[in-house]
């Protein structure tokens, strides 16, 4: 078959169908799970999985440490739906191929996009294994005149001009901090931007000295046009960042302080349990109502 890189919402209503039909439930609650955090869909229950490769028209993903498939299930008392290994800019894909599982979810009847990934601490007040609650972002790649809405809109998901203001989900950040709290991690839980990269380098010290002046706190190659088409289609988002390394914001010779791909998937290994946890327990809020 011929790869789709604009998806009609007819192709994205059968791929729903498909996956709704094979999985005996609706998904309420949709989990992208970030580099290293794919034990987030290891702990659904009476799980269905889907391997991207099967499903029809879907995209594949290429990146270490993600693997590419669809878990469908319960967690908490709530059906979910957990994609095991997301869509990057860098593999070469358009942004609305990398979004186009979001769609998906909303078709299967996903109503919250729970969005997490591994990300750069820019804030100076950040340590490796503290996760970042994402309160806003900034969209470079919007910057550079991409976006995954290019093109013509389909009214069926949404308007042709969305607005973003408020995209992360007030209730959802403030349950999330009380929730850290009963954990004891309150003192790793943060609140604040993020910002994607087209990637795949890692930032030069120019690069973060900039996005530290714009006001960002993590950096990363994710995400963002995740929750542009998830808010598009009028889905409520909560979305972190499990910070793996600390930019450095200075030059230096020191190898250490350069980020590797291997020290982003060791710390997010080592923090799965924690961002496990966090989720559980902010789904457990939901399902309270
Ligand atoms: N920069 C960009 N993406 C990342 C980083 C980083 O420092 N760490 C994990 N993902």
């Amino acid at each position: 078959a011929q790869e789709l890189h604009t998806y009609p919402y007819e192709v994205i209503q059968e791929i729903a169908d498909f996956i709704v039909k094979r999985a005996g439930i609706r998904p309420k609650i949709g989990i992208i799970c970030g580099s290293g955090l794919g034990s987030l869909a290891d702990i659904i229950q009476d799980a269905k999985v889907f391997e991207y490769e099967k499903i029809p028209n879907f995209p594949v993903s290429t990146v270490e440490g993600h693997a590419g498939k669809l878990v469908v299930g319960t967690l908490e008392g709530a059906n979910v739906m957990a994609m095991q290994g997301r869509f990057h800019f860098y593999e070469g894909y358009p942004l609305a191929k990398c979004s186009m599982p979001v769609r998906v979810m909303k078709l299967c009847g996903v109503e919250y996009l729970f969005a997490t990934n591994a990300a750069g601490g820019i804030n100076p007040k950040f340590n490796v294994g503290d996760i970042m609650l994402m309160h806003d972002h900034v969209n470079m790649l919007g910057f550079a005149g991409n976006s995954p809405l290019q093109g013509p809109n389909d009214p069926r998901f949404g308007p042709r001009f969305p607005a973003l203001v408020n995209s992360y989900n007030r209730d959802l950040i403030n349950k999330a901090i009380e929730i850290g709290k009963t954990m004891g991690i309150e003192s790793n839980i943060h609140v604040g931007v993020y910002s994607c990269l087209g990637g795949p380098t890692y930032e030069t010290i120019a690069e973060l000295k900039a996005l530290r002046m714009m006001g960002v706190d993590a950096v990363g190659m994710s995400t963002v046009h995740e929750v542009i088409t998830a808010r598009h289609c009028d889905m409520k988002v909560f979305a972190f960042s499990l910070i793996t390394n600390k930019c450095p914001i200075e030059y230096s010779d020191k190898k250490d302080e350069e980020a590797n791909h291997e020290e982003v998937m060791a710390v997010a290994k080592n923090r799965q349990k924690a961002c496990c946890e966090l989720v559980s327990r902010l789904i457990c809020e939901i399902q309270k109502g």
